[in-house]
């Protein structure tokens, strides 16, 4: 018998909205509960794509808004073979951002949102996206918000605006950061515990 297959599970949201720390939260959580479980995140700074945007967010290295967006979609393309031998091995994926953010930011810019989608197009589609927000005054409260190129209160309410313009009901979660960290697991790890058991059928091409 095939093993089934584990499930693509996406985190998006605003720069400090408690992403990273609640993909950790979730990953350890399945894995406690027998599941086979695998964070990974975009950016994935480790590639040589990876370090172009690194220096690029770091203020380090100008790049056209052209350029950078598809940096960006490349760094998720370069891993889309090990996703899908690692999710057709029946591994579940908690990933901490994706073409979502790709277009949210460069969108934000003022670069045509359609013209933005197109390089993600055909991507492995997600089979949940936790959508997580966040009141504006606690992220700017958040530590090192500021740091990076993107972190200014201005440009992430332009980022939140594009992110409500792509929620998609039929299979996004939005989940309220505000809460305890605890609270706020507890929301995502009800949502995602209803994908787990779900037959969600073969991988899918997002926007195809
Ligand atoms: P991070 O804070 O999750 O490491 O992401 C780095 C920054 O890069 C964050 O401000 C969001 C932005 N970003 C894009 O502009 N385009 C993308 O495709 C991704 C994945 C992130
Ligand atoms: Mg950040």
């Amino acid at each position: 018998m095939v093993a089934r297959r584990g499930k693509l599970i996406v985190f998006e949201g605003c720069d400090r909205s408690g992403k990273s720390t609640q993909c950790a939260k979730l990953t350890d959580r399945l894995r406690k509960e027998g599941h086979k479980a695998e964070l990974l995140k975009f950016p994935d700074r480790t590639t040589s794509i990876g370090l172009i945007i690194n220096n690029y967010l770091a203020n380090k290295e100008d790049q056209s808004d052209e350029v950078i967006h598809l940096l960006f979609s490349a760094n998720r393309w370069e891993c889309m073979q090990k996703m899908t031998n690692l999710l057709l091995g029946g591994n579940n994926l908690v990933i901490d951002r994706y073409a979502y953010s790709g277009i949210a930011y460069s969108a934000a810019k003022g670069m045509d949102l359609n013209w933005c989608r197109q390089p993600d197009v055909g991507l492995i589609k997600p089979d949940k996206v936790i959508y997580m927000t966040l009141s504006e005054n606690k992220a700017s409260e958040r530590a090192d918000f500021g740091e990076e190129r993107y972190e200014k209160k201005e440009f992430q309410a332009k980022v939140e605006k594009i992110f409500e313009q792509l929620h998609d009901p039929s299979y996004w979660q939005v989940v309220n950061g505000d809460g305890s960290i605890d609270e706020v697991h507890q929301d995502i790890f009800s949502a995602v515990s209803e994908v787990l058991s779900a037959d969600c059928g073969p991988l899918q091409k997002l926007w195809t």
